[in-house]
Formats: C-alpha cells, structure tokens, sequence
C-alpha cells in the first residue's frame, strides 16, 4: 500500500493524512477485487523494517490502525469478509494485539473473501518464525518438505498469491511473501495507494490474464507437480 506519504505531499497534508486516506480505501479495493471473483485479498500495511521510520510516524500509523479496526472490521464483517493477521503481534501495543484477535475471531466464519492484513510483517521474519516452531515441533528433517514448511508461515493454509501489485512506482519485493510469491506474476503502477481505482485494478487484472504461466515448465503442465 505505498505512496500514502506523497499522496498527502502532493497535497501539502502531513504523511498521517496519507496513511488515513489509505484505510479508506481499503474497503473500495476489497470490495472491487470481491465483485471480480478474487477470493483472497492480502494487504502489505506495515512491515518490520516501517519500525525505522521516525517515531511519530509510526505512533500515528499505530494510532490509526487502534482506531480504524473496529469500525473496518464491521463494514468487512457485514461484507462477509474474514480478517487473518499476517506477522508477529508481540511488539504490538497489548490493546492492539486484543483487537487484532477479535477481528479474527468475530470475522473467521465468514468466506465471501478472506483479507490478510500484514501488519509487523516481513518474509524474512516469518521464514525464520516457521523454522522455529518446525524444531520446537520436534520435526524430524526427513519430514520437512513444502508443504509443511508452509504450513509453518503465517499464511498456513493460504494458496500462493497470483499476482502481486505495487503501487506507488517502486519496483522491489520489499520483504513481502518471499516464500510465497515464487511464482506470483507481479504487476507495478505508478499509481498511489490511495488514488487506487477501478481502472488501475482492472488492468492489472488484464495484464495478469496476458501472461503465461509456466511454473518452471515448457508448457504450463510440469509432469511432476511443483516445478
Ligand atoms: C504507505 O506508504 C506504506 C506504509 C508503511 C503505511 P508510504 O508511507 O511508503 O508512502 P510514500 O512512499 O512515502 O509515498
Ligand atoms: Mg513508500
């Protein structure tokens, strides 16, 4: 979700004005992808490297998220949505934590859609927490195969994400689904996250439909599984 910051530049508002015009777009977005048939929705909103920002920026983006939870997840929730936190929530505020998990538990028989918020996410974070809980398991290594370890991530049982979008014109992963985006086919727009609009979705849709995936094989049908 990029380009908060020059979003609210351009308009000579402080960053903060930014990051609160890019919550509101959070549930056009949803909404848009849910009527074009896209099941699950994950939202890149903080890494675990934003904690290098200056402090008053991230206490606001923490301010913003304890205050902006309640109220998105009732919209999410009446549009049969489930909320799943991706990341580590222990450097998290202890009420932000408690929100965090109630959003879960109220929104997790939903299934319209399933929105994963990556809040105190990074790839490499989440790599290394799976492979703690594989050894704290007792896992012998004979066992530990792919599906396994991605059972470990944050993601668990999520399918791999088919296409990532970035906006705000950077052209880098930054830390984002490492394991998981190892086929993802990855579209960027010099679009800001909060001027995001239909138009911009549906030809990032587009461009995905153009591309031929492969997956490593010649023809798209590897004769044994992953490739
Ligand atoms: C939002 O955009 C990303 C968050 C960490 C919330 P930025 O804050 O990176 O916006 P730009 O890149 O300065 O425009
Ligand atoms: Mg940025």
């Amino acid at each position: 979700m990029d380009g908060n910051g020059r979003w609210a530049a351009g308009r000579k508002l402080p960053r903060e004005a930014g990051h609160r015009r890019g919550v509101a777009k959070i549930q056009q977005v949803v909404r848009a992808l849910g009527a074009r048939g896209v099941s699950v929705v994950t939202l890149y909103a903080f890494s675990t490297e934003n904690w290098r920002r200056p402090s008053a920026e991230v206490d606001a983006l923490m301010s913003i998220l304890a205050e902006e939870i309640g109220p998105q997840t009732r919209e999410l929730h009446e549009a049969g949505v489930r909320l799943v936190h991706l990341g580590d929530p222990k450097p998290l505020d202890a009420a932000l934590q408690d929100a965090i998990a109630t959003a879960e538990q109220v929104t997790k028989d939903n299934n319209r859609l399933t929105l994963n918020v990556a809040f105190n996410y990074g790839g490499r974070d989440e790599i290394l927490h799976a492979v703690r809980g594989i050894i704290a398991d007792g896992v012998s290594p004979g066992d530990i195969d792919e599906g396994l370890f991605s059972r470990y991530l944050y993601t668990k049982e999520c399918p791999d994400p088919d296409l990532i979008i970035r906006t705000g014109g950077e052209q880098r992963l930054s830390n984002f689904l490492l394991w998981q985006a190892a086929y993802s086919e990855y579209y960027h727009t010099p679009v800001l996250w909060p001027d995001l609009g239909e138009q911009e979705l549906d030809q990032a849709l587009d461009a995905y439909r153009q591309r031929q995936r492969r997956f490593g094989a010649l023809d798209g049908h590897s004769g044994h599984g992953e490739a």
